[in-house]
């Protein structure tokens, strides 16, 4: 675990998305936000928007010491939320991912990051997935894999790589074959090449960990100045709030 100024901290809650909790929630959320919610299809996506965004709210206006609802935010040119000035100063930068009723939240002063979190389920197609999407060295470790060890390798790298691409901020619009990760359960979470970059020399970090019980997430990170590799620190695992 890398200590001080330079960790990395990460906060996993479990969504809590009843009646009394999404009232509750939407009072701290920008009209913005509500607008947004309004137009989720299904309800139970909504409050799980709702009841996430008022959550990293929360979060951030712990770090920053000021209320829940003055937080703004600003978006990357492909989404990534970030703080409006004059939070921004602080340099406080987070990620956020959901899945289900698990929400993970990653948080640093100075360092970008990215985090994903998924659910390890069956799913028809993962093989046609990564063929299209994980990188021919990727694909190799993938297909290498115990059958009882592929679903959590499939995740692996599912949440390693949009971890990363989430870190830089450009959504999907990174090309996936850019870059690769490991995805053998067992073997350490590493990002092993950035275009002709090795992993080691690219400037960022990967952990990966199970929020919860059958999830399986995955946080990236610019290095910092003094430490070759970092841990996050998990808080309040499966916190209900
Ligand atoms: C952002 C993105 C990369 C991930 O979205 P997702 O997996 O559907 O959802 P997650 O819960 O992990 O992340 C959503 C959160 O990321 C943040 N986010 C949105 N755009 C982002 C971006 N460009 N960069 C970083 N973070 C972003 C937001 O906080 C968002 O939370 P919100 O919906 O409550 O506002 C999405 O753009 C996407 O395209 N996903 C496609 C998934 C895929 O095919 N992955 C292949 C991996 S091999």
């Amino acid at each position: 675990m890398v200590e001080g100024d330079d960790a990395i901290e990460v906060v996993v809650i479990r969504l809590a998305i009843g009646p009394a909790a999404v009232r509750a929630s939407a009072v701290l959320l920008s009209d913005a936000e509500r607008q947004r919610a309004s137009r989720f299809v299904f309800d139970r996506d909504a409050h799980r928007f709702i009841v996430a965004r008022a959550r990293l709210r929360q979060l951030l206006a712990v770090r920053l010491g000021v209320r829940p609802e003055s937080v703004e935010l600003v978006y990357g040119a492909r989404g990534k939320p970030a703080l409006a000035l004059p939070e921004a100063d602080s340099d406080l930068r987070f990620n956020v991912s959901h899945r289900d009723e698990v929400a993970v939240y990653a948080f640093s002063f100075g360092r970008e990051v990215g985090i994903d979190v998924e659910a390890v389920r069956m799913i028809r197609d993962a093989d046609a997935i990564a063929a299209r999407s994980f990188s021919r060295r990727e694909n190799e470790a993938y297909r290498a894999l115990d059958p009882r060890d592929r679903l959590l390798g499939f995740f692996n790298c599912w949440t390693r790589k949009e971890a990363f691409v989430k870190a830089l901020g450009d959504g999907l619009s990174l090309p996936l074959d850019r870059f690769e990760v490991s995805l053998a359960p067992g073997e350490p979470a590493r990002i092993l090449r950035v275009g002709h970059t090795p992993g080691d020399d690219c400037g960022w970090r990967l952990a990966s960990f199970s929020p919860a019980p059958g999830f399986v997430a995955a946080v990236v990170a610019e290095c910092c100045r003094s430490h070759a590799g970092f841990a996050p620190s998990l808080l309040g695992a499966a916190v209900s709030v």
